[in-house]
C-alpha cells in the first residue's frame, strides 16, 4: 500500500524506546529480539471464553506469493451435518503467516460474492511474523444457512502481494467456527450490538433472513468483488430485485482506500483546488482535502452516507508504530451500515432497482462493496409500504486554504442532518420507521518551515437515530453517538549530508462509540472508547527529494500506548498496551469495572 521499502529492523545497533512519561531512554546491545506475533489489542472477539465451538471448518487455505492481478482464491465448501441451522454465534477466523519481509497489503473475504471482512496485513519486519483475526460474523448467518442442507458455497479471498521488490509470501488459512446452545450473552443483549468489534453497527436482534451482495458479479474470474471508484462521478452499482415481503432492509458498506487517497485525512486543501473548476482539480491529486463521504443511491436518488473512520494502514505515517500492535480497525475494518427500511416503498414492486455506491470527493482509488440485509415476513406474500419523508439538504461545507509555496494551512467544516421516514404495513402492523443522522466535520491542516513541519487534526462526530413507531406509541429505538478525533504532527530534516531525510511523528487517535437501545421501559447502554497514542523517527533514504526511486526506510523506531475500554449494563472490559522498538512492553487486561470507570 505504501511506497516505502523497509530495511530490517535487525540493521540497527541502537533502539529508542519511549517510556510511559514520554521520555526516551537509549539501549545498548543486546538488541531485544521484535514481537513476531501482530496484535489487535480489543476485546476478545468471542464472548464465549471458555466455550467451545460445535464444529469448526477450515474453509480456505492459500498461500499469497506473486498474485496481484490474479482473480481471487476460491475453495468451495460444505458444512458439516452435525452443525445445522440456526446457530447461536458463528465466528470467522483468518491466521496468517508471513515467510519473510514483505509490505502491508490490503485483503478481503466474500461468501458466495458478498463480503464479510476487509483488513490489512501488518507489515511484516522480520521473518516468521504472523496474526489472527476473528470475527463475529453471526450477522451473515443467512448465508452460511443457505448452504445448511448439504449445499455448498463458494468462500474467496483476495490479497494482491508482489514479490518484485520484497521476498515475503503471506500464507492464509480461513475457518468459521459455529456454536450452538446458549452463550451468556444471548439472551440479555443485543445479538448484533457491537461488543465484539467497536464497528459493528447491527441494530438488530436477528440476522438478516437474505443478505444479497451488492459487488461486482464478476469478482470470481476478475480483479476481486470489489467496486473500485475513481472519483464521485463514476459510482459502483448492482441491479437488485428484493422479495415482496421484505419488511426491513439495512445495506452494509464496506471500503478501503489506497494510491491518492490511501492517505485521505491529511490531504490538506490546495487554493489551487479552490480556484479550479471541478474538472481540473480532479487533476491534481492530494489537494481537495480530508473530507470524504461514502454513500448509496437507489435509481440514482441519495440514500445517505457516512465520513468514514480514518483506519491508519500499517505502512503509514510510521511502520514503527503498527509493529506489533495493529492501529484501530486495520483488522477489521469498520463497515457502515445506512437503514434503507423508509425506502422500501420504492423497492417492493418486484423490479430490478440500481444500488450505487460512490465516495464523495474521492480521489483515486477506492474499493467498495455493500451487503443488502433483508428481513422477510413468513406470514405474507407481499408487505406493503411508503416514504413519508424524505430530508436530504447539502451537507453545508466550508473551504479555506492560504497557501504561499508549501507553507500555509487550510481548513474544511462540514455538517449534515438527514432524515427519512418510512412506513411498512406487514404481519407485524403498520410500522413507521425514522432515521435521523446528524454528522459534524473538521480538518485543518498547517505547514511551515517551507514545507518540514506538519499538523494535522481531524473531528469526525455523527449522531445516529433509529426509531421504530406503531402510531404515536415509540416501540423500539436506537441512538448512537461516534467520534473520531486525530491529531498528527510530523517534521522532517535533512540527514546524511542530504542523502536522507530524518523524520519524526507524534499521533494520537481514538474512536469513541457510545449506544443506547430502548423497547418499552428497558434501556440498554455501552460505550467503547478505543485510543493510540504514538510517537517514532525514521531515517529515509532515496524518494523524490532524494535522487528519485522508492524511498527506503534504513532506520526507525517507534512507541504506541493503546487502550482500549467496553462498559455495558453487565460487562466491563478494559485492555492497555505499550509497544516499543517492536515488542511489546507491557499489556494488562482487566474486566472489573472499577478499574474501567478509572482509566
Ligand atoms: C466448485 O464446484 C464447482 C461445481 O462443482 C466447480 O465448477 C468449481 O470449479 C469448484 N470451484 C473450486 C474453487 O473448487
Ligand atoms: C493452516 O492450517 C494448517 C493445517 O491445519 C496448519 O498446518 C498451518 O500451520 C496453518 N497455518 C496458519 C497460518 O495458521
Ligand atoms: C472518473 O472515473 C472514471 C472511471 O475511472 C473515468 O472514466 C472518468 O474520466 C473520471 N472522471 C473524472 C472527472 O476524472
Ligand atoms: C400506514 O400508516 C401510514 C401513516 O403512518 C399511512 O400513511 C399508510 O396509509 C398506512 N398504511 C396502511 C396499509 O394502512
Amino acid at each position: 500500500m505504501h511506497q516505502k521499502l523497509l530495511f530490517s529492523l535487525l540493521l540497527c545497533a541502537t533502539i529508542f524506546v519511549y517510556t510511559n512519561a514520554g521520555t526516551s531512554l537509549l539501549l545498548k546491545d543486546p538488541i531485544p529480539a521484535i514481537s513476531l506475533e501482530h496484535i489487535d489489542p480489543t476485546l476478545p472477539p468471542v464472548v464465549l471464553a471458555g466455550e467451545t465451538p460445535r464444529c469448526s471448518v477450515l474453509v480456505l487455505q492459500q498461500d499469497f506469493a506473486d498474485t496481484f492481478g490474479s482473480p481471487p482464491a476460491a475453495s468451495n465448501y460444505t458444512l458439516p451435518a452435525e452443525c445445522p441451522f440456526p446457530w447461536t454465534r458463528v465466528i470467522l477466523e483468518l491466521s496468517v503467516f508471513a515467510t519473510d519481509l514483505q509490505h502491508d497489503r490490503v485483503a478481503a473475504i466474500w461468501v458466495g460474492g458478498a463480503e464479510v471482512l476487509r483488513t490489512a496485513t501488518p507489515r511484516p519486519m522480520a521473518p516468521g511474523a504472523f496474526w489472527r483475526v476473528q470475527k463475529d460474523v453471526t450477522r451473515y448467518s443467512a448465508l452460511f444457512h443457505s448452504l445448511s442442507n448439504g449445499g455448498s458455497g463458494v468462500i474467496s479471498m483476495m490479497l494482491e502481494n508482489s514479490n518484485v521488490a520484497l521476498p515475503g509470501v503471506y500464507s492464509a488459512n480461513v475457518s468459521l467456527h459455529f456454536y450452538r446452545g446458549s452463550t451468556h450473552s444471548v439472551q440479555s443483549q443485543p445479538l448484533l450490538a457491537y461488543t465484539s468489534h467497536p464497528t459493528i453497527k447491527g441494530l438488530y436482534r436477528e440476522p438478516a433472513d437474505l443478505i444479497l451482495p451488492v459487488s461486482n458479479p464478476d469478482g470470481y474470474y476478475e480483479s476481486g468483488f470489489w467496486f473500485r471508484i475513481d472519483n464521485d462521478s463514476a459510482p459502483g452499482s448492482k441491479s437488485i430485485t428484493i422479495p415482496p415481503n421484505t419488511y426491513r432492509a439495512v445495506l452494509e458498506i464496506f471500503v478501503s482506500y489506497h494510491g491518492d487517497d490511501e492517505l485521505w485525512y491529511t490531504n490538506p486543501l490546495r487554493s489551487s483546488y479552490l480556484q479550479q473548476s471541478p474538472a481540473v482539480s480532479f487533476s491534481t491529486p492530494r489537494a481537495n482535502g480530508a473530507f470524504r463521504q461514502v454513500y448509496a443511491t437507489l435509481d440514482g436518488r441519495f440514500l445517505g452516507g457516512h465520513v468514514p473512520y480514518a483506519v491508519i494502514y500499517p505502512g503509514a505515517i510510521n511502520p514503527y508504530f503498527w509493529s506489533p500492535v495493529a492501529a484501530i480497525g486495520a483488522f477489521d475494518m469498520p463497515s457502515y451500515d445506512l437503514d434503507l427500511t423508509p425506502f422500501l416503498g420504492l423497492m417492493l414492486d418486484g423490479a430490478p432497482h440500481n444500488i450505487g455506491l460512490s465516495v464523495r470527493d474521492a480521489q483515486s482509488f477506492w474499493l467498495l462493496t455493500a451487503n443488502l440485509h433483508l428481513w422477510t415476513d413468513p406470514w405474507s406474500d407481499h408487505v406493503h409500504a411508503g416514504l413519508l419523508e424524505y430530508f436530504a439538504p447539502a451537507i453545508k461545507m466550508n473551504r479555506n486554504a492560504e497557501w504561499r509555496d508549501r507553507d500555509g494551512q487550510s481548513e474544511i467544516d462540514a455538517e449534515g442532518l438527514v432524515r427519512f421516514t418510512g412506513w411498512v404495513s406487514s404481519s407485524k402492523g403498520n410500522l413507521t420507521t425514522q432515521v435521523r443522522q446528524k454528522i459534524k466535520f473538521k480538518s485543518q491542516v498547517e505547514v511551515q518551515n517551507r514545507g518540514t513541519l506538519t499538523q494535522i487534526e481531524v473531528q469526525n462526530k455523527e449522531r445516529m437515530m433509529v426509531a421504530i413507531q406503531q402510531g404515536h406509541q415509540v416501540l423500539r429505538r436506537v441512538q448512537m453517538l461516534a467520534e473520531a478525533p486525530l491529531q498528527l504532527q510530523t517534521s522532517a530534516a535533512a540527514a546524511a549530508g542530504g542523502t536522507a531525510e530524518f523524520r519524526k511523528a507524534r499521533l494520537y487517535h481514538q474512536l469513541v462509540e457510545a449506544m443506547s437501545i430502548s423497547e418499552g421501559q428497558v434501556v440498554e447502554t455501552s460505550t467503547l472508547t478505543d485510543r493510540q497514542d504514538a510517537e517514532g523517527t525514521e531515517l529515509v533514504r532515496g524518494g523524490a527529494g532524494h535522487g528519485g526511486g522508492e524511498e527506503m526506510v534504513v532506520w526507525g523506531s517507534g512507541s504506541t500506548r493503546s487502550a482500549y475500554r467496553y462498559k455495558d449494563g453487565s460487562r466491563c472490559y478494559l485492555r492497555t498496551m505499550n509497544a516499543a522498538g517492536g515488542v511489546v512492553v507491557m499489556d494488562t487486561k482487566t474486566a472489573s469495572c472499577a478499574a474501567v470507570a478509572e482509566a
